[in-house]
């Protein structure tokens, strides 16, 4: 048994929370939950954002599984999900992008795994104001070390799970230093995989491949902002945000999250998907090397999925929260 920090976040946050539980439970999943809260939730109980009982908790455990959570807008608060990135150095952001059979979008061969560096980039918080004459310096830091990292993540990925190719993306021919530096990255780091095919691409270049023709690519691995811009444009292509999971792993610490928001529209109707977050943590379950208990809870998503009636409003259906949970728990017999 591990014990997984749980945070349920805000909005519907608890409600498709609640809906990996029961499936877990449902499956024997060897894990057990230890509940911490984060954003609004905790600023209203505790004055905090991130109380220090969450901290200790993600620190103990190592590992945990992550609902969308609300950052107030103004009075300075720094977004929840950058600060747990950076403070635990969680330097990937995987998010896996493949089509399902009953989900219809305009492709339906994708099939790609993104990473992107997580804590690099125009997200270093390295700011310069002048106040007088209104302009700022947004600071864009890229380490070799950064890079040579989670290049190193990508091709590891590649190797283990037999993938295809790594596309790396940069801008290296206009932003040649700080651009380029991902390119050298991929140049030193693909002599340690000499079976992994790898070919590089400019951004620009690569968001008009990947909305004409996505298929060719495999795994990709890119800088903060390019990875923040291309890794929604890939979930679009395989149904929203509603169904794609990320995980955000560092050297010591994994968090596994869905990465839409709180849908304040929904929440409390009982309504919304928890496709996104029991994807995050079936990715969790694969990290914990429980692979069996992930790829049976994994196939009994999709059976689901492929049954419009079974699926959630927003794909189309007409079960609720509570009916989706039982319809992927019915197929996990
Ligand atoms: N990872 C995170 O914690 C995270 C990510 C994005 C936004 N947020 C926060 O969430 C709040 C709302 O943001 P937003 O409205 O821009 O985006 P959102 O993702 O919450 O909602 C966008 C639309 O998608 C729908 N939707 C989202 N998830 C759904 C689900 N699981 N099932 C069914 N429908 C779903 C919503 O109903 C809404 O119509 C903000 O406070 C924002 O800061 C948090």
């Amino acid at each position: 048994m591990k014990t997984v920090t749980l945070i349920p976040g805000d909005g519907i946050g608890t409600e498709i929370v609640e809906a990996v539980q029961e499936v877990f439970k449902a499956a024997n999943a060897p894990i057990e939950w230890e509940v911490q809260i984060a954003g609004k939730t905790a600023y209203e109980k505790y004055g905090e954002l991130m109380p220090n009982s969450l901290l200790e908790s993600i620190e103990r455990n190592k590992v945990a599984l992550k609902g969308p959570v609300e950052t107030p807008v103004g009075g300075g608060f720094k977004s929840i999900n950058v600060s747990l990135r950076q403070k635990y150095d969680l330097y990937q952001n995987v998010r896996p992008c493949k089509n399902t059979v009953g989900i219809n979008t305009r492709f339906t061969d994708v099939d790609l795994v993104l990473f992107r560096e997580n804590t690099e980039g125009l997200y270093s918080g390295l700011i310069l104001y002048d106040e007088r004459l209104q302009i700022v310096d947004s600071i864009s830091r890229i380490s070799m070390k950064g890079c040579l990292r989670i290049v190193k993540a990508a091709f590891e990925y590649a190797k283990k799970y037999k993938r295809k190719k790594v596309t790396v993306v940069h801008k290296a021919n206009i932003l040649k230093k700080s651009g380029g530096m991902m390119l050298e990255a991929a140049q030193i780091v693909s002599k340690d995989y000499p079976d992994v095919e790898w070919n590089d691409k400019i951004i620009d270049n690569m968001c008009m491949q990947l909305v004409t023709k996505p298929e060719q690519f495999d795994v990709i691995v890119t800088s903060n902002l390019f990875g923040d811009i291309l890794s929604d444009l890939c979930a679009g292509l395989v149904g929203g945000l509603g169904v794609v999971p990320g995980a955000n792993i560092g050297d010591e610490i994994a968090i596994f999250e869905a990465v839409h928001g709180t849908a304040p529209d929904i929440a409390g109707k009982g309504i919304a998907n928890p496709t996104a977050i029991l994807r995050s943590a079936i990715m969790m379950l694969e990290y914990l090397g429980e692979s069996e208990v992930a790829k049976r809870i994994d196939t009994a998503l999709d059976k689901t999925l492929a049954i419009k009636e079974l699926c959630t409003g927003d794909l189309g259906g007409k079960a609720n929260t509570k009916t989706f949970t039982q319809n992927v728990i019915a197929n996990l017999a």
